[in-house]
This record gives C-alpha cells, sequence and structure tokens, in this order.
C-alpha cells in the first residue's frame, strides 16, 4: 500500500516568514518587527520588512505552486495586519490580501489551510501584557472572529496556533525569539494558559460563525523520540520519554501543551514538576480548552533516540560521532516520522496531518541556472518512506506539507536558512524552482508511488 487515494500533499509557509510590505496598507506592528530592531537579535540585522515580498508577489507564487501541482498551502493569517492594533478596528485592505490570495488559491485548485497565528503577535497587545494578561484569549478570538467572518466561505481548514513551544518557549523564556523576554517559569505557565484557552475560544468561534462545514486543528512542535532499538522494553521507554515533562526542561515538551486541548486535563508529572508555579485554573477553563479538534496537526523535523535504562526507565541513547546533519545542525532522523505520528495517533486518536517537515541546506544558484539540492529529495525520501511505514501500520496520516514552498526569513536567523522548494534571491525576488521541487512535483503527481527508493544496494 501507497499513500492514501486523497492525500494532502502540500507546502507551508507563514505571514512574517514571507510576506513583507510590513509596513504597506496599514498594517500594525507585531513584536516580531520590534524584535528585528533590537541590536544583535536577529543574525546579521535582518527583518521580515521585505522578505520574499509575497504580499505583492502572491499571484506569482501561487502560479508555482500550481506548476508544482500541490494540492494545498499552508498560509498563516497575520494578525496585525487585520487589527493593526490587536483589536478594534479593522484594516479591510490587510483583510482584502487575503481575500484574494484564497480566491487566487481555489482557482489554482489548491485548498487553503489556514493557521490563525504563526507568532507575528501584535505590539499593541504585547504592551498590554501580551499573553500574561487573561484577557489574551478573548483579544485572540476577536480576531478570530474577523477572519471566519471573512474567509469561511471559502476556508475551511483552520489551525488555530503554530507551535507554543516556540513563541512562549523561545519567545518569552529563552529571549531567542520575538519578543525576546526572559521571564520566570511561574510566568510562562500563566502565558501557556492563556493561550490554550485562546485556542479553546478560537475553535468556538470558529464551530459557531463558519459558513460552510470546517476542519480545525491546532500545529503544535512535535517533540519526537524514537525508540533506539525495535525491542517492546526500548519502544515502551520512548513512548514514555515522549509524553514526560521533566526530561524536556521548561516548556519543550508535548503533554503540557496538547493534553488540555486533546485530552482535557494538564499531565499529572507536570502538574507535579510544576508545582507551585501552576498558574490558577478557573473553573471551567479545562472544558473551554477541551474542544473537539478534526485533526492532529504537528510538525516533526527531528527526534532523539531513547532506550530502556538500568531499571527500565527511558534514558536517551546519544548520537554517534558523526551523525548526519541539516545545515541547521538538525539530527536526520527520518524514523521520527514514523514514531511521531504513531505515538501521537495512538495517545490522542485523531487523524495525523504533518503540517511542517523540511530541511534548510547550503542552496545556490549553479553555473547552468538550475539548484541542484540532492540532500533535500533525500532527506525528503527518507523521511517520507517512514511516513509511508507509518501508514502501512495503521496510522491514520491524512496528509503532509512540506516546510517551506520558498526559501524564506527563519526567525531568528534571518535569511541565513534555506528551507524552501523554491529558491528565492532576495536582491531581485528572483523564484528558481530547486531540483527538489521538480521532484516534488513528480512525488505528488505519482501520489508517492515508486519514487522513494531506497538507492543502491
Ligand atoms: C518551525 C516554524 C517555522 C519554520 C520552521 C523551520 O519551528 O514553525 O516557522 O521556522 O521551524
Amino acid at each position: 500500500m501507497s499513500f492514501p487515494k486523497d492525500f494532502i500533499w502540500g507546502v507551508s509557509a507563514a505571514s512574517y516568514q514571507i510576506e513583507g510590505a510590513a509596513h504597506e496598507e496599514g498594517r500594525g506592528l507585531s513584536v516580531w518587527d520590534m524584535f528585528c530592531r533590537k541590536p544583535g537579535a536577529v543574525w546579521n540585522g535582518h527583518s521580515g520588512d521585505v522578505a520574499c515580498d509575497h504580499y505583492h508577489r502572491y499571484k506569482e507564487d501561487v502560479s508555482l505552486m500550481k506548476s508544482l501541482g500541490v494540492k494545498a498551502y499552508r498560509l498563516s493569517i497575520a494578525w496585525p495586519r487585520i487589527l493593526p492594533t490587536g483589536t478594534g478596528t479593522v484594516n479591510t485592505k490587510g483583510l482584502d490580501f487575503y481575500d484574494k490570495l484564497i480566491n487566487e488559491l481555489l482557482s489554482a485548485g489548491i485548498t487553503p489551510y489556514v493557521t490563525l497565528f504563526h507568532w507575528d503577535y501584535p505590539y499593541e497587545l504585547y504592551c498590554q501584557g501580551g499573553w500574561l494578561n487573561r484577557c489574551s484569549p478573548d483579544w485572540f478570538t476577536e480576531y478570530t472572529q474577523v477572519v471566519v467572518d471573512k474567509l469561511s466561505d471559502r476556508v475551511q481548514h483552520w489551525m488555530t496556533l503554530n507551535e507554543p513551544q516556540c513563541f512562549i518557549g523561545l519567545g518569552l523564556y529563552e529571549g531567542r525569539h520575538a519578543p525576546g523576554d526572559k521571564l520566570g517559569v511561574s510566568e510562562i505557565l500563566r502565558a501557556a494558559h492563556h493561550v490554550l484557552l485562546a485556542h479553546g475560544k478560537s475553535v468556538q468561534v470558529i464551530r459557531a460563525r463558519a459558513k460552510t462545514p470546517s476542519q480545525v486543528g491546532y500545529a503544535p512542535v512535535g517533540v519526537t523520540k524514537m525508540p533506539a532499538t525495535d525491542s517492546p522494553a526500548d519502544v515502551e521507554a520512548a513512548r514514555q520519554a515522549m509524553f514526560s515533562i521533566k526530561d524536556d526542561g521548561v516548556t519543550w515538551n508535548n503533554t503540557w501543551w496538547m493534553d488540555p486541548i486533546f485530552l482535557g486535563h494538564y499531565p499529572e508529572d507536570g502538574l507535579q514538576f510544576y508545582g507551585k508555579q501552576v498558574p490558577t485554573i478557573r473553573p471551567g477553563d479545562l472544558e473551554t480548552i477541551h474542544q473537539p479538534l478534526d485533526f492532529f496537526g504537528v510538525n516533526i523535523y527531528q527526534g532523539v533516540f531513547v532506550r530502556a535504562g538500568q531499571a527500565g526507565q527511558p534514558e536517551i541513547a546519544p548520537f554517534p560521532v558523526g551523525a548526519e546533519q541539516t545545515a541547521y545542525d538538525w539530527a536526520i532522523t527520518p524514523s521520527a516520522l514514523y514514531w511521531g505520528p504513531r505515538f501521537f495517533h495512538e495517545r490522542y486518536k485523531l487523524p495525523i496531518v504533518v503540517t511542517e517537515n523540511g530541511l534548510s541546506s547550503t542552496d545556490w544558484v549553479s553555473l547552468d541556472g538550475h539548484v541542484h539540492d540532492p540532500q533535500r529529495i533525500d532527506f525528503l525520501s527518507r523521511y517520507l518512506l517512514e511516513l509511508q511505514r507509518a501508514i502501512q501500520d495503521g496510522v491514520d496520516v491524512r496528509g503532509y506539507f512540506q516546510w517551506s514552498i520558498m526559501d524564506n526569513f527563519e526567525w531568528g536567523d534571518g535569511y541565513r536558512e534555506r528551507f524552501g522548494l523554491v529558491f528565492v534571491d532576495y536582491q531581485t525576488q528572483k523564484r528558481t524552482p530547486k531540483d527538489s521541487a521538480y521532484w516534488y512535483r513528480d512525488l505528488i503527481a505519482a501520489n508517492g508511488n515508486g519514487l522513494l527508493k531506497k538507492g543502491p544496494g
């Protein structure tokens, strides 16, 4: 068996990373605009001011996607483009941009998958406490309502939030992402609680107001643990590690961000681990957070190996010397796309959609005018073989979104990292599909069949 008949072969990107036009047509400031201005905050002082200029070139970009035959495109909406100060006055020009983009996608036969929040938080709301403020879920609800009222006659696939582990963990705790704060654990957990409430309330708004039947999900990081061997003891150790809090420090875990949403309660080991730092949970909060969802979106790039230690408890099996890495120093671990979906499906029992997967590599335009990126083709082949194996073993995987359709602004690392299927020359804004783009086109056309070969030997 190969990939299911209606498998969703997609590509993804996010507003701040590609749109540019940061100060045009009434867009308000986001925390990322401000963070990029801080000396030393972003690699080489880069910012998303211009990025891939997608705001002006969206037609060309959609036609590129069409030429690759992608079935779906995961985009995000810039909250401060819609509500420049986060709440209140709506910027109709901002809404119009997404309106036109959605129409362009639909007429190209591409299904839009819309993420409501992929990190460009309104700066004005940050100044009012941001996610620390108990009003923040209501602010997000107001924004959701404006977007849903405008687009839900055509958009049927929604994700509320992208990777709260990052925008809270890297943004508010480690200070490596916008807004660049280093708060204490109790503040982080309070912000996290509001983020979860924002998700739940946003789902309620989509359900109540959508004009067409909608599929709603969420797109957290899938912090993935793979068993070091196939022995039942190692598999159990990996499963335990994947769903435990304390192995991964403060924010880099699954269950704190997933159990309340999918199971309706915080994980017991987390409540014990954080103890007095856990915020007050008001009556009704967990019911609000625990809304029924249609799919389990998850971003998986890599994982770590775990084995059963002496007393059976999980322990990390270190990577061997010389283990393969991407240009970003991320480990190349194809089986993350087997075990991640499998463990998440077992625990949360929803259809899986891989909302991000990919790699950065040191791509450039060759003398022949093409961009040769054999590593990307090999990487994606290996990962997709593992995803296929998960499907064969009964995991209900509905779709796969490659990150990213084009090179873009990689947050704190600026334009240093090239994650795209399409190469972007930032001086001219010329797009050049890489070899992997054509490979992905052929793979989609064959619904994953035949192209995924293990190579000689
Ligand atoms: C994920 C982010 C995405 C992109 C990729 C490489 O963590 O969701 O925006 O930066 O990593």
